[in-house]
């Protein structure tokens, strides 16, 4: 886990998270403060600008200026000219911020808000493994730390990885890290061959197509949408397979009124407030009742924490130079290769 105030790496290779030392606290915070009002007051005063994930909680994503998937919110962070980005995702998105606006302040809640995949590939190892496959281009999903980054070739989204696949050269062989479930999706999809590492996102890997195929049966009319994190069994029960904002999309086309839906639960508040006449069922686990459709480090962001990153400039996100700027080449590369955004996409 990350520990604030000194790097983890005297090489200084690593994200630096830095103390709060004048710091307002959770314990300290007045329970009569109006921490909306709060928000507000610092977005304007601090020219900042309030990322959310579709994963964080409904009220967090109602008083974000965008709300998008990892590739909108790359993108929104190269574009945007506040001062200061307050990023309610998890930390290796807010690293993609600051590497892409390394003159912009970039807060994070918490700075514990990691995710499975990340830490399930390390860099030291994933050089190794790079360095056993010399012939191959590495393609790596965003879901994995600066340093990493700054070892493979092109950074990928799940919004953008079968795009940027089926733009290589036929005989170009690949290194997919680090979901292998995305990597096992994306093969089959666009029929290359890829050597894949073994990460997996918790939240995804939990849900049941057992589970899943009897909720179907007491909902006859609902459509699955599941996201490609998830397991082969799950995608073989599902009607559609996208990146967040593709299953957005994709429950707010269908004329169907009920949908399951595999990825994070938190994405339901997008699709009620965008079709409040139809139903959205979170898929479940193993045991039928679980928790499971809730990412644990999503959930660390509070928006007390978000007040209090803001009023402290602190969790921020610190990068070494020579990190930053070796981890923005291949995030450029995807840029440059992702398919072209969609007009309406972003606006909170
Ligand atoms: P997307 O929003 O790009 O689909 O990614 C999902 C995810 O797991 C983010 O952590
Ligand atoms: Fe990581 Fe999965 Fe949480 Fe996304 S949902 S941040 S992939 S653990």
């Amino acid at each position: 886990m990350l520990k604030t105030g000194k790097p983890r790496n005297p090489n200084m290779t690593e994200t630096v998270i830095l103390p709060n030392e004048t710091a307002q606290s959770l314990s300290t915070l007045d329970p009569l403060l109006d921490v909306e009002a709060e928000v507000e007051r610092l977005r304007r005063e601090k020219n900042a600008v309030i990322l959310a994930h579709y994963y964080q909680e409904g009220e967090i994503q109602d008083l974000a200026d965008y709300v998008g998937d990892s590739l909108d919110l790359s993108r929104k962070a190269a574009a945007t000219d506040a001062d200061m980005i307050v990023f309610s995702g998890v930390r290796f998105m807010a690293e993609v911020a600051k590497i892409l606006s390394p003159q912009k302040t970039v807060v994070i809640p918490d700075a514990d808000a990691g995710c499975s995949l990340e830490d399930s590939c390390q860099a030291e190892a994933f050089k190794a493994w790079r360095d056993a496959h010399p012939d191959h281009i590495s393609l790596t999903y965003i879901n994995c730390s600066a340093e990493v980054k700054a070892l493979s070739d092109v950074i990928v989204t799940s919004s953008s990885a079968e795009h940027i696949i089926k733009n290589l050269p036929k005989d170009q062989p690949i290194l997919f890290a680090p979901d292998r479930h995305l990597g096992a999706y994306l093969q089959r999809k666009t029929g290359r061959d890829m050597v894949l590492w073994p990460g997996t996102c918790i939240v995804h890997e939990q849900f049941s197509a057992r589970e899943i195929t009897r909720l179907k049966s007491r909902h006859p009319g609902a459509l699955v949408a599941a996201h490609p994190e998830c397991p082969e069994s799950i995608v073989e029960v599902s009607d559609h397979v996208g990146s967040t904002s593709q299953i957005l999309k994709f429950v707010h086309d269908n004329p169907a009124k009920e949908f399951i839906v595999a990825t994070e639960q938190h994405i339901i508040h997008q699709m009620q407030k965008d079709s409040p006449d139809k139903t959205f069922l979170a898929a479940p686990g193993a045991d039928g009742g679980c928790n499971c459709a809730n990412c644990p480090y999503m959930a660390l962001n509070t928006l007390e924490k978000m007040y209090l990153a803001m009023a402290n400039e602190a969790p921020r996100i610190e990068l070494p130079e020579e990190l930053r700027i070796a981890a923005k080449k291949p995030l450029e590369r995807m840029l440059e290769l992702a398919p072209p955004a969609k007009p309406s996409q972003n606006a909170a």
